[in-house]
């Protein structure tokens, strides 16, 4: 029979791989508790209609990359393709804007794009992102950007990566932009891509981000979306760009920057790193102020980021951290291994790891597993040291042993790791 694999595109996270895992969890957590940002956890699966009206029907992600189906009662339901649209929705529904005037939320989890796979890109695949509800102003866009700046500090790759950074102005500014633009690109329509001649109609300015050389030259007259920001626009942003070089982050201005999504206005940013590849986009997000109205809430600005786990884990160098286990338990005998769990669980209770062997193995093939482990200790126990309420404690790194009394053993390992 043939075995049976992971689908295309999604993959196993191994025991050899969650450490790192874990260890991107802690950053985060520990970043966002120092921001003051709490965690939020929504499910897996959504209203397809959540996300046809906040990422906008005619983006990449709804038109062509939902996990989509009718459920038994008729509706259409869709595994998340990013967490934005779930956690409007989730502060809408649970009136969150009423219990502070900022909510400051973070989230980790598993996310859902049929895109086509390479390294980087995943059909599943996990970000973790912030989102602040309540503040239009660019205090709240710099506080964003500073947790950003610190995780990536964190994980070794501020050095790595470069924070490109646009404002596309708010709605009224782009109504405008968008009709300049259209009528820049008419005369030459018909020689950009099928994609741009598409986006031409639904959503003109992701044409600006075109990766296409010969549609970048057909771009260069193209009308500048800084030109059509009303004051307030320039204002936000220019504060904005003073608050960063005040806290030290760099960034490089980017006028090509819009982001695949639509309920994006004003400040949008991404990191791209070049330790990645073709994909290279770390981090991406923006403002959208828009967006809690959209979905029926009170009119609320809001502003945050994601950043795809997968793709920092690849550009962080390999953080394996010393083994966990801190005593192997070698039992020599049968007849000792009721004591043998006894003490190892109260060992466990104040708060070491310990491994025990389950598979009755000679004292030599436990000890070789001890260094297989890298443990710290062993600890010994035969049917004399059972008689005698001992155990023997060695040292593995020294290679010193004693005997003492069982009724010791925790003040020992407690006097030895303080
Ligand atoms: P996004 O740019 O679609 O934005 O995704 C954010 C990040 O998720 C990307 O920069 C990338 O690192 C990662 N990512 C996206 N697709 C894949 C994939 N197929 N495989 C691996 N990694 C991927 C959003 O999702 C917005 N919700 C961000 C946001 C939050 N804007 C405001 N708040």
């Amino acid at each position: 029979m043939n075995i049976i694999r992971t689908i295309k595109g999604t993959h196993d996270i191994l025991p050899a791989d969650s450490k790192n895992w874990q260890n991107l969890e802690n950053i985060v957590n520990e970043v966002c508790g120092r921001f003051g940002y709490e965690e939020i956890r929504t499910p897996i699966f959504e209203e397809t209609r959540l996300f046809s009206r906040s990422v906008g029907e005619n983006t990449d992600i709804v038109s062509k990359e939902m996990y989509s189906w009718e459920d038994r009662d008729g509706m259409s339901l869709t595994l998340r393709p990013e967490l934005t649209a779930s956690v409007v929705r989730s502060f809408i529904q649970h009136n969150l804007g009423t219990q502070a005037p900022i909510q400051r939320l973070y989230y980790m989890g598993p996310l859902f794009r049929r895109e086509r796979p390479q390294k980087g890109r995943q059909r599943q695949f996990h970000q973790f992102g912030v989102e602040a509800f309540g503040s239009k102003y660019p205090e709240q866009d710099a506080e964003i950007i500073a947790i950003a700046w610190q995780i990536l500090e964190e994980c070794g790759l501020s050095n790595k990566s470069t924070l490109h950074l646009n404002s596309i102005g708010s709605t009224e500014c782009r109504l405008d932009f968008r009709d300049a633009l259209r009528d820049c690109i008419r005369p030459n329509l018909n020689q950009f891509s099928e994609t741009s001649q598409k986006r031409f109609e639904t959503n003109p300015l992701r044409i600006l981000d075109s990766k296409a050389d010969f549609e970048q030259k057909l771009l260069e007259n193209a009308p500048k979306i800084s030109d059509f920001f009303t004051e307030n626009d320039k204002i936000d942003f220019d504060k904005l760009q003073s608050y960063l070089t005040a806290m030290g982050i760099p960034f490089s201005l980017d006028e090509k920057l819009v982001r695949g999504l639509d309920y994006y206005s004003r400040t949008v940013f991404e990191f791209r790193s070049t330790a990645l590849g073709a994909q290279d986009a770390l981090l991406g997000g923006g403002r959208y102020d828009g967006l809690v109205k959209t979905l029926g809430g009170k009119p609320t600005p809001g502003i945050g980021f994601a950043a795809g786990m997968e793709r920092f884990l690849l550009g962080m160098n390999e953080q394996k951290k010393d083994s966990k286990t801190d005593i192997y338990f070698v039992c020599l005998d049968e007849s000792v291994l009721s004591t043998c769990l006894s003490l190892s669980n109260q060992i466990r209770r104040a708060g070491y790891s310990v491994m025990t062997d389950p598979s009755r193995r000679s004292m030599k093939a436990q000890m070789r597993e001890a260094n297989k482990m890298n443990a710290k200790y062993a600890i010994i126990l035969g049917q004399k040291e059972l008689e005698d309420k001992t155990v023997v404690f060695k040292d593995l790194a020294k290679g010193d042993q004693e005997s003492i009394l069982q009724s010791g053993l925790i003040k020992k390992i407690e006097g030895l790791t303080k």
